[in-house]
């Protein structure tokens, strides 16, 4: 039989907890946030977790170089990371780190599992030591020229002049980033997934899950030259030792998205049976990463094929968003558009970047870019000037001519038709993560019902008649299509939406309340709902983020 709810269990990816939570972030939290909220409005069960991805080098480097521990430095990113998320209004059902109890047992558990089946193998391999600073390089500590084309002050793996990939140990006259001294070539035991063994399968998991059509273009070029995936580093490092190999670790992109399961395990404790419910097998839940474009490799290739043969579910898609640009360039920090989550905080309500993020959104992976001028300007024009314009300029006359009661309201007005029709489609383009056609859809309705409202002219009836039909009926109906495009809103607006029902005298609305009907209902009182951007806010913004 089929379930009247969905069971969705969504992620968002994980920040590296060695920095601050920027624009780029948010892009995909918001949208992971819009999507999930939408999710629980229209009546699903759906559930966000995330986490900071506390391993690896740098974090390991960068507690080293402000002379603290490691644990330290990931408590205090996480503090900021959590206060950043909540600032932008993101409800993570649970926020958790890769740094826990949970995590370190799953991704014990599905190494075991995995070498149980043969799929760990033991490879001995040439690596860059520093010697000065006693560790193994990896790539992007390690500059030289490049083997293929000449070019001076290549990292480890690629070459950005001739873009060919190549290994450490080929980079002529190599130099360690960290020590400025020549590294020596030393052998070391590697453990490898083997992915190579694996085209078929994976093959059969990106064919028969929702992955997106530029995604799978590239799925398809990658899989024929699968290799085998080296999922080990050695000390000194920070992370989880591998069990029965002291001195070696789980490389961070080994558990960063085992965090996933761990986030989720921790958000429900010891309600095993839940767990099992989303992870089993043979799951009838849903499960999506959302993710930026550069990270696929690891979520439709790597984490797929590691919980197949570790016996756990897979994902059921993979939604990868493009990169964000501002005023259609990378972000810099000497142009101040290296925007941290936090300054943008202090200068402008997040409400107004979720709005904007999502009229560019859609569900392809192009970068989105966010032009500053026309931030301020759709925004305002949008929100102030179509949306939150239709409660101010009519419940006015309701509270002073009507003692804040609407008028009966005919349920197949014309407006009404069209919110519904709105509405069937408003519903596909959230789905489907096409929120700039929402938006678009959204904005034609707040438009239809202004010019309805113009064209009615209530303040002109009210001074002929204190008691006018027409004007009572003009401003319920505008007030009864505020509230259906306060619910067409509420995923990307959630305190204007909880403010707009204060003000509307309702609670708890959701989707089905669209069909709510107002007639005769009491209102309170107005008080405005959100002020127009100044330019000067994003003047500040642009000066508190340069270096
Ligand atoms: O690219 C990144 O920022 C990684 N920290 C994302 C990890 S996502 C998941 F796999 F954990
Ligand atoms: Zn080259």
């Amino acid at each position: 039989m089929p379930k009247d709810k969905r069971e969705i269990l969504v992620t968002s990816a994980l920040p590296y907890a060695n920095g601050e939570l920027h624009l780029g972030h948010m892009l995909e939290q918001i949208q992971t946030d819009i999507w999930v909220r939408y999710q629980k409005l229209i009546g699903n069960e759906c559930t966000y977790v995330c986490a900071d991805d506390a391993h690896g080098t740098p974090i390991m480097l960068r507690a080293e170089e402000l002379g603290i521990d490691p644990e330290s430095l990931i408590s205090d990113v996480y503090e900021n990371h959590l206060r950043d998320s909540k600032g932008f209004l993101i409800d993570h059902d649970n926020y958790h780190s890769t740094h826990s109890d949970e995590n370190k047992y799953f991704s014990e558990l599905i190494f075991e599992r995995c070498k149980e089946k043969g799929y760990i193998l033991e490879k001995e391999i040439d690596q860059l030591f520093d010697i000065e600073k006693q560790i193994f390089l990896s790539d992007r500590y390690v500059k030289g020229i490049c083997p293929s084309c000449g070019a001076k002050d290549q990292y480890g793996d690629n070459c950005e002049v001739c873009g060919k990939t190549y290994l450490a140990t080929d980079l002529i006259d190599p130099i360690s980033t960290l020590s400025d001294t020549i590294p020596e070539v030393k052998k070391s035991l590697h453990l490898f997934f083997a992915l190579s063994q694996l085209n078929n399968e994976a093959k059969s998991w990106f064919k028969s899950s929702k992955v997106q059509k530029q995604a799978l273009n590239k799925l398809n070029e990658w899989i024929d030259d699968l290799r085998d995936w080296d999922i080990s580093r050695d000390a000194p490092y920070f992370g989880f030792e591998i069990p029965n190999y002291p001195n070696k670790y789980f490389y961070v992109w080994l558990d960063a998205p085992i965090g996933y399961l761990a986030s989720h395990k921790n958000f429900l404790s010891e309600d095993t049976e839940e767990f099992s419910k989303y992870w089993n097998e043979d799951t009838t839940t849903e499960l999506y990463h959302f993710i930026g474009k550069d990270i696929i490799y690891f979520h439709a290739l790597f984490f797929p094929a590691l919980l197949l043969k570790a016996n756990f579910r897979q994902p059921t898609g993979v939604f990868a968003h493009g990169f964000l640009t501002i005023d259609g360039e990378k972000m810099s920090k000497s142009k101040g558009t290296f925007i941290l989550a936090d300054t943008y905080l202090k200068h402008l309500d997040p409400q107004f970047i979720r709005y904007y993020f999502s009229t560019k959104l859609t569900e392809g992976i192009e970068d989105i870019d966010l032009n500053l001028e026309d931030f301020i300007q759709k925004t305002n024009s949008d929100l102030v000037g179509k949306y939150i314009n239709l409660a101010s300029r009519s419940s006015n006359f309701i509270t002073k001519y009507f003692k804040g009661r609407l008028s009966e309201i005919d349920e197949n007005h014309e407006l009404l038709q069209l919110s519904n029709k709105a509405a069937e489609k408003i519903f596909i383009h959230y789905e489907n993560r096409e929120f700039s056609k929402a938006t678009k859809e959204i904005m034609l309705l707040a438009d239809k019902t202004n010019q309805y409202f113009d064209n009615n002219k209530p303040w002109e009836e009210i001074k002929k008649d204190n008691n006018s039909l027409l004007a009572h009926e003009v401003c319920s109906v505008t007030l009864l299509m505020f509230k259906n495009i306060s619910i067409f809103l509420s995923p990307i607006l959630p305190n204007i939406f909880k403010e707009s029902q204060g003000f509307l005298n309702l609670k708890n609305l959701s989707w089905a309340d669209l069909d709510l009907d107002l007639s005769g209902h009491t209102i309170n009182e107005y008080s405005p709902l959100i002020t127009r951007i100044e330019k000067e806010s994003i003047s500040r913004i642009i000066e508190d983020s340069k270096e």
